[in-house]
Parts: structure tokens; C-alpha cells; sequence
């Protein structure tokens, strides 16, 4: 297929800073990365100048080449010296996008993940590592920027950037100086980036912004709050999380504040990037298919009970997971039916990596029911996407998910998804009940409340229908004929870029 054209971004469009402390393919630990990636291309496509701004990581420095040197902040008050350097990050055969890369090597020049070490600690100087990158998305989103390119919109994303709305607020403005609007968008308000009172100082935010009107939050500095506090417009992942976080228990703590700020947010669904998730395309997978055609679907079945050493068998109905493996995501209520399930006869194939003590009763489960039970702890992309298309059906029994992402992938697959209703999967997942299967709308399994008797029990409706050859195939076909694309929700954030640019000092004519 011919690339499809992307225009040259329009002067008459927001430019937009998109800060994020990870980006797919170079930096993943869940699906910020994805949308980090997959929404900035989209908007892109859409004829706007969007940039990221991302900390040097060693994986991150590896993986783009060549980079410039585009300023130096040698003399940065609260922090080590740091270099921004400029590369492109493919992400389509037809574009890619601008990146800004802060090399400290102080802080970021180590083995491990983005946020914790190899053994799953914390790092302990996570506040001036993210403190660092609120602070040059602040710097580059106002008259202190060393760059020409100066954005009229900073998109933050989650507490790691939380702080850039709260240092561009107390930045010494005089129109006609610039000053970039703030967006916030929360991926998951649980993660909020608390740390001790003595950090406000250390970090060079004045005194005054540890208020409970500011950054404080229950006797601490929170990134995430001092974001949701500063920022002009707050963005969730999906319209029904932007309902659930404004009571308990899903606010958090957060209630009050986002219920008083409810008219500046907004909730826009996570699209999802159909030219890495396609099953027609994806070179993960054992055999490729499409809605029109699925008979190919079988071999990828096989494929991945090979692989995951499960027994063969075409008949019993495969279900799967892949996920961070933590309270949130629900496993604990998993494997409590796990033993059940296997009796249905079903299969039951796991990926993920998370909890220790939860990863070690998975493993004991795979021991107790081999070719039954198959749990692969780590993080594997490219067994991700043989689970997406050889498993029968996808389990996600979240407690809450702000949006999620696999439920979307496995439609696209022809893998029903089973799913808790709540967050995102409410608006992504429609039940399967003779009215959605009959008016063609069904795609999946809904349950609730969250508990073990309701997932079992969806779980054997799965399995039943599963028997169902020709109506099964109509919920694969109809899940696979949904549009999970970017395109409504990119020009869902262009209104508010653009509704927040006509409010700043640029001007873009
Ligand atoms: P969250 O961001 O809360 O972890 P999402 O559903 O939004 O949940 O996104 C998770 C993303 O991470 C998906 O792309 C999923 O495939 C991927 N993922 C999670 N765990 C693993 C793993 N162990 N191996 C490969 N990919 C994984
Ligand atoms: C978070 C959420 C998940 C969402 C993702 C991307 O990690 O837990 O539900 O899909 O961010 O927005």
C-alpha cells in the first residue's frame, strides 16, 4: 500500500509540546507509550506541528540517530547540567516526529526501567528526574526557551510531567512575552508522583504552591495534582473514567479537585495505531487475516499453544491476558477461578510481568495444570501480538482502567474480549446479549460487580457461545468492523488545542 501523504504542518494550526516519559518503540512499560507515539502521528496527519519532549534514557539515546545538539542549560538552578538534543522518530512510512531529548546523563545514564531500577525499586531521585522534565517543558513553552520553535500548547502526560503547568504558572509573565497554554492528560490517577514537603524547595517551585490551592496534597508535593491544579484544560483517557474520577473511590483523593475543575475536562477515548495492530499486516503473528477472512485465524491458534507449550487442540475455547501483573488489573480474582476454568475445558495463556508474589502464584498455576494453564512472565512485544491473534477470547478484569488498549486490539483481531465494566472498557465493549448480537452492535463480554463468581460465570457464557461456530463469528466480524482509529479522537484534542491557543498570547495566523 502506497504511504498515505502527510500534509506540512499548517501555520494556522496550535503547535503542540507533547511531553511524555515514554514512547513506543523506545521506552514502553504500558500503554502511555503506545498513545505516545500513536496520538502525536495522528495529529500530525491532521496538519499539526507536534513535537515530543522525552528524558535521554540510555534506550532512548540509542535508539535515534543522528541527534543534534539543539541547546544547553548549563547553569539550570535545582538541577544537574543537561544538554536538549533534536532527532526524528519514525512512526509510519510516511512521517516522523520530531523529538526533543534531554541528555542528563547524571540522572538518566542507567541500567533499568524509566521509573524504577532492575530489582523493581523505585529510583530515589525520580523527583529531579521528572522534576527536570517539567522543568525544560516549562522553559521550552515560554520566553525562556533557548529554541526558535516555540509551542502555543504543552500536552503533559501523567505525574512524570505534572510539574511543567505548575512552573509555567509561577513564570514571570508580561505580554506581550509568550507563555504556552497547559493541557493535562491523566492516563491513571493512581500513579500520582507524591514526595516529601522538602522537595518543593530543592525542586525551585516557590513556597507558596504547597497549598492544598496548589501542589499539596495530603502534607506532600504531588506532580500529578500541582498538573491538575496549574494546568489550563485536564484530558482523560475516556469519557466514562472522566465521570468515575470525580467520586470515590476512583478519584483518589482527587475527587473534589477534578469535580471543581469538571468544566475544564475532558474525556477522549485512546485510538489505537492500526498499522501496528493490524492482522492482515503484523509480522508477529503466524498466519495473516482479515474480517472478510478468517479461516487463517486457526493457524495462529496453533501457533501460540506451540509456542506456549499448550496442548493442541482447536476446540477448547483459548482465553488470555497480557498485562502489567498488579491489584489493578485484577489477576489475584483471576487465579482464584483459574482451576475451574480449565475444567470448563478452556485454556488459559498469560503474559505479563508486575507483582512478585503475584507472578509467583501464576507460575505455581502453570506448574499445577500444564498444557492447560501457560504463563510467560516478562515483557515480550511480539508475543503480545501472537496472543492477540491466536487467543479465542481476552480477558481484562480490571479493577479500573482509565481507558485500556488491548480490549481495542482484540476486536481488531477477532478476539472477543471479556471484560469488567468499568473505565474505557465500558466504552469500548458492547455485552453480547440477544438484543446487541441480534441489532449487530455486540463485540464482547461485560461484567459486574468485579467478583470472582461474576468473572467465572462470563467466562462459561464465553465459553458457551464459543460453541456457537457461526454467531461466534459474527461477534469476531463485528468487533473487527469497529473504527478504534486515532482520527476522532486527534481532532477531538485539536479542539481543545485550538480553543486554548485562541486564549494565549500567540498568534496563529
Ligand atoms: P496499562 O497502560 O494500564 O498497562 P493498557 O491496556 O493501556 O494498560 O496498555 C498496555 C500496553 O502494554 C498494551 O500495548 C499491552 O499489549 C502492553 N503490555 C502490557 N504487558 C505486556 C507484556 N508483558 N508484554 C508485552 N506487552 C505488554
Ligand atoms: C494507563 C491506563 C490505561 C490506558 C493507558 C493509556 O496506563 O492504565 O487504561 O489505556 O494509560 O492511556
Amino acid at each position: 500500500m502506497a504511504p498515505i501523504p502527510i500534509p506540512a504542518p499548517s501555520k494556522k494550526e496550535p503547535r503542540v509540546l507533547f511531553i511524555t516519559p515514554e514512547v513506543y518503540p523506545l521506552c514502553k512499560t504500558g500503554g502511555l507509550g503506545d498513545v505516545s507515539a500513536a496520538l502525536p502521528a495522528a495529529l500530525r496527519a491532521l496538519g499539526l506541528d507536534v513535537r515530543l519532549l522525552i528524558p535521554g534514557y540510555p534506550q532512548v539515546l540509542a535508539g535515534l540517530k543522528p541527534k543534534r545538539k539543539v541547546a544547553e542549560f548549563e547553569n539550570l538552578e535545582h538541577f544537574p547540567p543537561c544538554v536538549l538534543r533534536a532527532a526524528k522518530l519514525p512512526v509510519n512510512d510516511a512521517d516522523s516526529i520530531p523529538v526533543f531529548i534531554i541528555d542528563c546523563p547524571e540522572l538518566y545514564s542507567r541500567e533499568g526501567g524509566p521509573y524504577q531500577d532492575t530489582a523493581g525499586r523505585d529510583w530515589p531521585d525520580n523527583v529531579l528526574r521528572f522534576g527536570l522534565l517539567g522543568k525544560i517543558g516549562a522553559i521550552l513553552g515560554s520566553d525562556a526557551s533557548p529554541l526558535k520553535w516555540q509551542p502555543h500548547i504543552v500536552h503533559c502526560n501523567d505525574w512524570q510531567s505534572g510539574l511543567t503547568p505548575a512552573y509555567l504558572h509561577f513564570h514571570p509573565h508580561q505580554p506581550p512575552q509568550r507563555k504556552a497554554a497547559s493541557v493535562m492528560t491523566i492516563h491513571n490517577l493512581a500513579f500520582q508522583g507524591n514526595f516529601p514537603p522538602e522537595t518543593v524547595a530543592r525542586l525551585g517551585l516557590p513556597a507558596r504552591s504547597f497549598n492544598m490551592h496548589g501542589a499539596e496534597f495530603h502534607g506532600q508535593l504531588s506532580f500529578l495534582k500541582a498538573g491538575l491544579y496549574y494546568a489550563d484544560h485536564i484530558t482523560t483517557v475516556s469519557p466514562n473514567y472522566a465521570r468515575e474520577i470525580q467520586s470515590e473511590p476512583l478519584g483518589f483523593g482527587l475527587q473534589g479537585l477534578l469535580s471543581a475543575r469538571r468544566g475544564q475536562m475532558t474525556g477522549i477515548i485512546n485510538g489505537i495505531d492500526e498499522s501496528v495492530w493490524n492482522p492482515a499486516t503484523d509480522p508477529y503473528i503466524a498466519s495473516h487475516y482479515a474480517r472478510t477472512d478468517l479461516s487463517a485465524k486457526i493457524a495462529n491458534k496453533r501457533a501460540l499453544q506451540k509456542t506456549m507449550a499448550l496442548t493442541q487442540d482447536d476446540t477448547a475455547p483459548l482465553f488470555a491476558a497480557i498485562s502489567r501483573i498488579t491489584h489493578q488489573k485484577g489477576f489475584d480474582v483471576l487465579q482464584q477461578i483459574a482451576p475451574q476454568l480449565v475444567e470448563i475445558p478452556a485454556q488459559l495463556a498469560i503474559l505479563g510481568s508486575g507483582n512478585a508474589e503475584m507472578e509467583k502464584h501464576l507460575t505455581a498455576l502453570a506448574r499445577a495444570y500444564p498444557g492447560r494453564i501457560a504463563v510467560h512472565i516478562g515483557y515480550t512485544e511480539a508475543l503480545s501480538h501472537l496472543i492477540e491473534a491466536g487467543a479465542d477470547c481476552f480477558l481484562m478484569p480490571s479493577r479500573f482502567e482509565p481507558c485500556g488498549l488491548n480490549q481495542m486490539y482484540s476486536q481488531r483481531y477477532g478476539t472477543p474480549p471479556l471484560v469488567h465494566a468499568t473505565g474505557g472498557l465500558v466504552d469500548t465493549v458492547v455485552d453480547c446479549t440477544p438484543a446487541t448480537l441480534k441489532n449487530g452492535s455486540a463485540t464482547g463480554f461485560v461484567f459486574h460487580p468485579m467478583t470472582a463468581e461474576q468473572l467465572l460465570a462470563t467466562i462459561r457464557r464465553a465459553a458457551k457461545l464459543f460453541e456457537d461456530t457461526a454467531t461466534w463469528r459474527m461477534l469476531q466480524q463485528n468487533g473487527m468492523t469497529k473504527d478504534f482509529s486515532w482520527r476522532n479522537s486527534a481532532a477531538a484534542y485539536r479542539r481543545i488545542y485550538r480553543m486554548l491557543a485562541g486564549k494565549t498570547d500567540y498568534r496563529t495566523a
